[in-house]
């Protein structure tokens, strides 16, 4: 985890993904995940950039037990014996600070959702892939490639690991992109900075399940995505949404002619 301090009081943090932020005498202490991040975001606002001195307690996860999640998932920490039962497929709760474990309400939700799709040889990409939980789903339920990108190292190490081709870094770094269905659980804020890139990575007629905001948010985000529009939504836990847009196709009407 990286701090950055920031002279005075912050009042707006724009589109930065930022884990936290507290406001000291005299100052902003603004966490972030990654690295890059942090020293981008020093930069930006003339801070400075640190190791953030306090550790996160994720003894919380030794908790963990296995649970069943929509009709097709059964998520389950490595050391749960308890069995797969028929019909489900187990997915692995991973240990450590990348998000995406299966034990979050957007990540549940996004797995939910993801059983209303049709897989069958699409090619997906998980934006913000964490643990790679749903590049794995996305696996199982029969995608025919599955890439995916995060700003954490480690998620993109263990996105690796659950044999998916995933970059460390932004999804810009993906050119000429179409992919079929595009799969995106990242706070709400970076949906509304995002939001032009969903479109540069969908084919035209491609699906977008979004998730990471609360309903309180949901008009906002959806404001920002003019050329899709929304098929499904579910809320699961305290507000939490999860979302399935269609890449909507030109109608013969919306077709300038010149
Ligand atoms: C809420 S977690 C979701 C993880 C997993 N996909 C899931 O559904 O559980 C969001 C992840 O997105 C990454 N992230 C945030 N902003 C990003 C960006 N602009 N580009 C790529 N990854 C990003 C974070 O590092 C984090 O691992």
């Amino acid at each position: 985890m990286y701090m950055v301090r920031i002279p005075g009081e912050l009042e707006t943090f724009g589109a930065w993904p930022i884990e936290g932020a507290e406001t000291r005498p005299g100052e902003t202490w603004v966490y972030f995940s990654s690295q890059v991040v942090a020293k981008g975001f020093a930069r930006a606002h003339g801070g400075r950039l640190e190791r953030a001195r306090w550790e996160v307690d994720l003894a919380y996860q030794k908790t963990w037990t296995a649970k069943p999640v929509g009709d097709k998932w059964w998520i389950a920490p490595a050391w749960d014996r308890s069995g797969t039962p028929p019909g489900r497929w187990r997915l692995e709760m991973k240990e450590g600070l990348v998000f995406g474990a299966g034990d979050h309400a957007t990540t549940c939700a996004s797995l939910e959702l993801m059983e209303r799709l049709n897989w069958a040889d699409k090619r997906v990409f998980d934006l913000g892939s964490g643990t790679g939980i749903l590049s794995e789903a996305a696996l199982r339920l029969g995608a025919r490639l599955v890439a995916g990108c995060d700003l954490e190292a480690d998620a993109a190490r263990m996105t690796h690991g659950r044999g998916v081709l995933a970059a460390h870094g932004p999804s810009m770094a993906f050119r000429d992109a179409a992919f079929d269905i595009l799969l995106v659980n990242i706070p709400g804020y970076v949906h509304l900075d995002l939001a032009p890139e969903y479109g540069r990575l969908l084919t035209p007629t491609g699906t977008l399940l979004l998730s990471g905001y609360y309903t309180w948010q949901a008009e906002r985000i959806e404001a920002a995505l003019p050329g899709f529009e929304k098929t499904a939504q579910i809320e699961r836990g305290d507000g939490w949404v999860a979302s399935i847009f269609s890449h909507a196709r030109p109608t013969a009407s919306s077709v300038a002619i010149s």
